[in-house]
């Protein structure tokens, strides 16, 4: 916390603190490089454990950028009870966007105000008990970032989502020294639109090949899941293509059950 912070944003603190309580683990998902898939990614990793019946929730914190609900199918406006504000539901998972709060208008914010946001929104909302909490994290290494890391710190680990591009790599790798900094666990790397399937014998790379090793190398941590540039993502529900027959949902299946091993919930 930082000096100067009123009694109010330390209650709400308090608050969110509470709420994060009631979740057995929180996946956050970041890249530091922006346009890489990690809302892709987030969502479809909420929605492959909601699949084996966890119970799972997804809080997007990209304030400037909220792309979850398109992915997820879910629109304003928010109910509110007296726990809080009710998030909405896709296929199972609980779903809460700064997006689902304000709709379409920009927001001109200054770091601590977004820190406030941040906090506010996670200790408002009604959650309930959670098996499973993903994040979606916005790009860079600012204020959202550091909020995330605060307010979740002891029951998080960070997976990094990067393409194949060396460009991209090298600001991932930023991230990845942040989280050691900032003591977060790094699970490892998704590999987003790593290839085109072209028939069944060729691959090709749009996005540039490096060899495993040296990815793994760059940004000292392994390579959990290669996923495919997925035609369909922009054309189909995201929910359609996890439950098609293609090596994307199988990519998101396996990728869970490093958190889930065999199990799906009773
Ligand atoms: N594997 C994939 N195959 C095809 N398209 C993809 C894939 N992953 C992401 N995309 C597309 O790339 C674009 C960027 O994806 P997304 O919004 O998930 O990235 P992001 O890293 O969250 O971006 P931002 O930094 O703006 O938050 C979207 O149009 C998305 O549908
Ligand atoms: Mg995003």
């Amino acid at each position: 916390m930082r000096m100067g912070q009123s009694n109010s944003f330390q209650f709400q603190r308090q608050e969110a603190r509470k709420r994060v309580d009631q979740f057995g683990k929180v996946i956050l998902v970041g890249s530091g490089k922006g346009g890489v898939g990690k809302s892709f990614v987030a969502c479809a990793i909420a929605l492959s454990l909601s699949e084996k019946r966890f119970r799972t929730g997804i809080l997007d914190i990209d304030i400037h950028g909220a792309s979850v609900p398109d992915y997820l199918g879910v629109r304003p406006p928010l109910k509110s009870t007296r726990e809080g504000l009710v998030p909405k539901r896709s296929h199972g998972v609980k779903v809460m966007s700064v997006s689902l709060l304000i709709g379409d208008n920009p927001i001109p914010m200054r770091g601590i105000d977004k820190q406030e946001l941040i906090t506010q929104f996670l200790a408002l909302t009604d959650w309930g008990r959670l098996d499973y909490l993903v994040v979606d994290l916005p790009p860079g290494t600012g204020d959202e970032l550091l909020s995330a890391f605060d307010l979740f710190a002891g029951k998080s680990s960070l997976v990094l989502v990067t393409t194949p591009s060396r460009n991209a790599v090298t600001v991932v790798s930023r991230l990845r020294r942040l989280a050691e900094t900032e003591k977060v666990p790094v699970e490892g790397v998704v590999l987003n639109m790593a290839y085109i399937d072209e028939g069944r014998t060729r691959r090709t790379s749009p996005f540039g090949r490096m060899s495993k090793k040296t990815l793994e190398a760059a940004l000292d941590s392994t390579i959990l899941s290669e996923i495919p540039l997925e035609p369909k993502v922009n054309s189909e529900s995201l929910y359609k293509v996890l439950h098609g027959r293609n090596n994307t949902s199988v990519a998101f299946r396996r990728l869970v059950r490093r958190w889930t091993g065999e199990e799906t919930r009773c």
